[in-house]
């Protein structure tokens, strides 16, 4: 096997400044159970730095009082060759976010223009070298899948979520290479996981407990992969294919339901 390269990636990133769990919106939310923001932001500036110290260029959206949960900008919006489509968020708590991420496209020139299904960017839109890989069931429509599929010129495999621990695509599966991925496949209907097994026979296998410990929100630029620390067997599974594991504790940012992956959204610029 060649060795792995990692290749330059641009990122956004939200301070969690006003980080705290007021809502609950998914299982992992847990409002009388006591957050720290200090800790939270600790968490957050180490992976912000962990990046920045790999040479990828991350870019920050203000965070904005009264959103705890921008801070997990991978869900708002999903951009591909230049183009931004931002989310529209299944529940009224997070529904401001949208214009905040829509008028930093703009004002940053990207083309952007906001979702008219429900969709929840990279929380459910998973680039992979040829095709999206989308998900369903808890929060982005089916019909999104189509509205992606159209703005992005580019097929979208659509893929149903059936545990609600995983209710995001990136809770459940990570993107590691042009066409490789990890995943969790009990997290997935019996069909979705025979369209995985088919496309991609070679993916990773995330036991239940790497899973539960959101060992596939991770982050990949191709080489370094970088994942909940409290993960066991993902990382020497990494070191097998040649990936590097960076191990990273996000169990504070965790009570929002949300890990490493939830707190980067990817920029990726057109030709
Ligand atoms: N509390 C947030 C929500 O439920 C967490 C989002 C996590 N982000 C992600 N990309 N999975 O919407």
């Amino acid at each position: 096997m060649d060795k792995r390269q990692a290749r330059p990636r641009h990122y956004l990133m939200c301070e969690p400044t006003f980080f705290e769990v007021s809502y609950s919106i998914n299982p992992w939310m847990n409002p009388s159970c006591p957050t720290s923001t200090e800790r939270g932001l600790a968490q957050w500036m180490t992976l912000h730095d962990l990046l920045v110290g790999l040479e990828h260029a991350v870019e920050l959206i203000e965070p904005v009082a009264g959103l705890p949960d921008m801070v997990y900008s991978a869900n708002g919006a999903t951009v591909v060759d230049g183009r931004a489509l931002v989310a529209r968020f299944r529940h009224e708590e997070r529904v401001k976010e949208s214009p905040a991420y829509l008028d930093w496209f703009r004002a940053r020139g990207w083309e952007a223009r906001q979702a008219e299904s429900i969709n929840e960017g990279e929380g459910d839109f998973l680039c992979t070298g040829d095709v999206v890989l989308a998900g369903t069931g808890f929060r982005s429509e089916p019909k999104a899948h189509d509205e992606a599929a159209e703005y992005f010129g580019k097929p979208v495999l659509g893929l149903t979520l059936i545990d609600d621990r995983y209710y995001h695509l990136d809770t459940a599966l990570a993107v590691l290479d042009d066409n490789e991925i990890m995943y969790h496949p009990e997290a997935f209907s019996p069909e979705s996981r025979m369209l995985l097994e088919e496309r991609f026979p070679d993916a990773i296998l995330a036991d239940a407990h790497d899973a539960a410990v959101f060992g596939l929100n991770a982050v990949s630029d191709g080489l370094h992969v970088i994942l909940a620390q409290q993960a066991e067997r993902l990382p020497c599974q990494l070191r097998e294919r040649g990936f590097e594991p960076i191990g990273v504790d996000m169990t504070e940012l965790l009570k929002g339901g949300g890990g490493a992956k939830c707190c980067t959204m990817e920029l990726r610029e057109g030709d």
